[in-house]
């Protein structure tokens, strides 16, 4: 088994799938009046973060929290990695704190292959350089999936800065593995030179896909990773790759449009687009604790007894246990019964031979790469 989760190009069709179907059952959690399960208690998940982010690593937080998982944040900034210490050294302190899966972000593409080989948690790439934001990339496709079905026979549009854009990378392979049609929509500086080896098709013109776009994935300009100019002006960029509500109409009535976020308005993406009800960008943000939930309850949730990932169905089962600890500590004698007790979801998995602090374990026999 795979311990770690650093391409989607290393995913197969089964392991997507069992990834957004897990998803799906965690995302209804989050309805519930204690949005929690007690899955991952006791193990450690590390936040590793050289770059900036927000939503990503708040987003990685929430999802291991909501497992009950004890979540450490190291950001490069004030950290020993100032003081010149290397990846492999700050690997090794993480070891030796006993990581369980470490999520990382790095600016060289990479960064959590090397990783890998110097841990023995599982390592989640969150983003390396230009290569790859696997996560990204399923919760885009979840999103698809709630919103439209598919991601299988979707027609995909993703516009901007491909160049620089892991989540370009990740999308387009990952997309191809469900099933769907990508066309990438660039200027040609800002396409990678080995493009045609992708498996998806490239326009330069914007206007002409539109009609025939299930999906429009709108990209930021990376200015960040950029040291040349790679277009006239930003004014000129905006004109002609740029999503305003004029090109919009030009949509399928149900096509929807994302942005992995930040954007920048105005400039790839009108306010009255990103505002509009076609707009997934917030519901994609929700949609990433969901999945990437998923992604640690299957990396994790097995991993300890070296039996292989949960069985399909137990994040369900998990979530029904816990809901019958949500009805009881709705009652209005829970909390009379006194701190040392377990709540009845917690019960239940010790009468079914479960410990509450270890998680679960069952017989899948795939999981995610
Ligand atoms: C990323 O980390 O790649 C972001 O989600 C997309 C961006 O920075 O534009």
């Amino acid at each position: 088994m795979n311990r770690h989760l650093i391409s989607a190009a290393d995913l197969s069709l089964d392991d997507a799938v069992a990834i957004l179907d897990t998803a799906e059952e965690l995302a209804h959690l989050a309805e519930r009046p204690i949005p929690k399960l007690p899955t991952l208690r006791g193990r450690t998940v590390v936040n590793l973060f050289y770059e900036d982010s927000t939503r990503t690593r708040i987003s990685f937080e929430a999802a291991a929290k909501r497992l009950s998982a004890d979540v450490i944040n190291f950001s490069a900034k004030g950290s020993s990695v100032a003081k010149g210490e290397s990846l492999k050294d700050t690997a090794l302190t993480l070891q030796a704190m006993g990581a369980d899966a470490v999520v990382v972000r790095h600016s060289a593409s990479g960064a959590p292959h090397r990783l890998a080989r110097w841990v023995s948690g599982s390592v989640i790439n969150a983003g390396d350089g230009t290569h790859e934001h696997p996560t990204q990339a399923l919760l885009d496709a979840f999103t698809m999936r709630r919103r439209l079905g598919g991601p299988d026979g979707l027609r995909v549009t993703i516009v901007g800065d491909i160049l620089h854009s892991r989540v370009a990378r990740s999308n387009v392979w990952l997309l191809r593995t469900l099933g769907a049609e990508v066309t990438l929509v660039a200027p040609p500086t800002l396409l990678p030179v080995a493009v045609d080896g992708w498996p998806c098709s490239v326009s330069y013109d914007f206007d002409s896909v539109l009609p025939a776009s299930d999906v429009v994935m709108m990209l930021r300009v990376q200015h960040e990773r950029m040291s040349d100019a790679f277009f006239p002006s930003v004014r000129e960029y905006s004109r002609r790759y740029g999503l305003d509500g004029d090109r919009m109409a030009l949509l399928p009535d149900h096509a929807i449009v994302m942005h992995p976020g930040p954007m920048n308005r105005g400039v790839e993406i009108a306010a009255e687009v990103a505002d509009s009800p076609r707009s997934t960008i917030v519901e994609q943000v929700t949609n990433g604790v969901s999945v990437r939930m998923a992604v640690l309850y299957l990396l994790l949730s097995g991993s300890r007894e070296h039996d292989g990932l949960g069985e399909h169905g137990v994040a369900e089962k998990d979530a029904e246990k816990h809901a019958a600890g949500n009805r009881e500590a709705d009652k209005p004698e829970a909390g009379k019964r006194g701190a040392g007790k377990r709540r009845a979801g917690e019960r239940e998995l010790v009468a079914a031979g479960g410990n509450p602090s270890r998680p679960r374990t069952g017989a899948r026999t795939r999981g995610p790469a």
